[in-house]
């Protein structure tokens, strides 16, 4: 059986590092509030002339390397993102010019903060069905684009950085011990579309700003998570025990354990950036496990299961043995 297996990860985070001390000085905020409702200490922002195709840029020359490859390697980029340098053409194209890839074709996804489960499971879906051998999928995000600098219970929570994975098609025996992608669930429910949304766009003529019912979000966080994440290990008859790592998509540190809590996974085995990353919609998940390669945590041969939520609402889970 074919499976999308992982060959390489990387990562970029702007040089810029905001502490939570600096929204003190426009805001009626603290940094006593910000850890503590969020679990947030700090986030990188994007240099006035960086776009999200520079960073996304510098996170897939980071996978290459890490997989031995070229640019003229990859069948196809898929990368994920709501916040594109330009409305057309995609930012996939933009990479792909950036790291010299003429051989291959390159689109968006867009499902905002579920956006790399998204762009992974249709990944793993081209290489599955023979479409390509070798994709790599991007999520990266600059979402201090779209802050309201005067609304302190969102702009505190938002970061910018990019993500990038390289899956390349290899022979498995059809099992849960097999390498790569073993799962994936997707879901979405528009009827919830007015919790967490920009409240412009192309078609109405504006940039717009990032408006959310944090509360209410949260509330619908925890539950879909830990379902879809139970429903992706099932589909592959595995379970909480299996896991080794759980990625979760980085919003808040209450979620992030209140999720784990009700999914039987205890915090040693949960990967935790979001104290340094702030919220980084798509980027989160790719930057998470970049960082947790990096460092030591994810290991060829671990069961890692990532989950995400957000705008739409569009949420999801993929599990893969790395
Ligand atoms: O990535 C996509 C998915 N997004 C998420 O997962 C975000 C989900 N939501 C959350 O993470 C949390 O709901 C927040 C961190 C956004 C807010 O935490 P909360 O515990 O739900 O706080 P709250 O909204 O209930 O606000 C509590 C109080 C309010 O004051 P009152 O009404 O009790 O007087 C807020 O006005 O905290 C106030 N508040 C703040 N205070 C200081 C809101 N933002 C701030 C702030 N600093 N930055």
């Amino acid at each position: 059986m074919r499976r999308a297996v992982v060959k390489g990860v990387g990562h970029y985070l702007p040089e810029r590092v905001v502490p939570n001390a600096e929204f003190e000085k426009t805001l009626d905020t603290s940094d006593e509030w910000i850890k503590a409702r969020s679990g947030i200490e700090r986030r990188h922002f994007a240099a006035a002339d960086e776009t999200t195709s520079d960073l996304a840029t510098h996170a897939a020359k980071a996978a290459l390397a890490m997989a031995g490859m070229d640019g003229n390697d990859i069948d196809a980029i898929v990368l994920a993102t709501s916040t594109a340098d330009l409305t057309f053409p995609s930012a996939a194209t933009m990479v792909q010019h950036n790291i010299g890839n003429t051989s291959g074709y390159a689109f968006d996804v867009q499902a905002v903060c579920a956006g790399f489960v998204y762009a992974l499971s249709n990944a793993n879906a081209l290489i599955m069905s023979g479409q390509a051998d070798r994709v790599m999928v991007i999520g990266a995000e600059t979402f201090s684009r779209i802050m309201d600098w005067t609304d302190r219970s969102t702009c505190v929570l938002f970061g910018d950085g990019a993500g990038a994975l390289i899956l390349e098609a290899e022979e498995g025996n059809g099992d849960a011990a097999d390498r790569g992608v073993l799962s994936t669930d997707l879901n979405s429910d528009g009827r919830y579309k007015d919790l967490l949304y920009v409240d412009g766009g192309v078609s109405t003529q504006n940039t717009g700003m990032l408006r959310m019912e944090g509360k209410e979000v949260f509330r619908h966080a925890v539950e879909k998570l830990a379902k879809t994440a139970d429903t992706a290990l099932e589909k592959v008859g595995l379970g909480p025990d299996d896991v080794t790592w759980v990625v979760p998509h980085q919003a808040n540190i209450r979620i992030i354990q209140a999720t784990a809590k009700k999914l039987g996974v205890e915090m040693e085995r949960v990967v935790v950036t979001v104290q340094d990353h702030g919220n980084t919609s798509a980027a989160s998940i790719p930057l998470a496990l970049s960082t947790a390669v990096a460092n030591g945590q994810i290991k060829q041969g671990d069961l890692v299961v990532t989950e995400a939520i957000g705008g739409g609402l569009a949420w999801g889970a993929v599990v893969i043995r790395w």
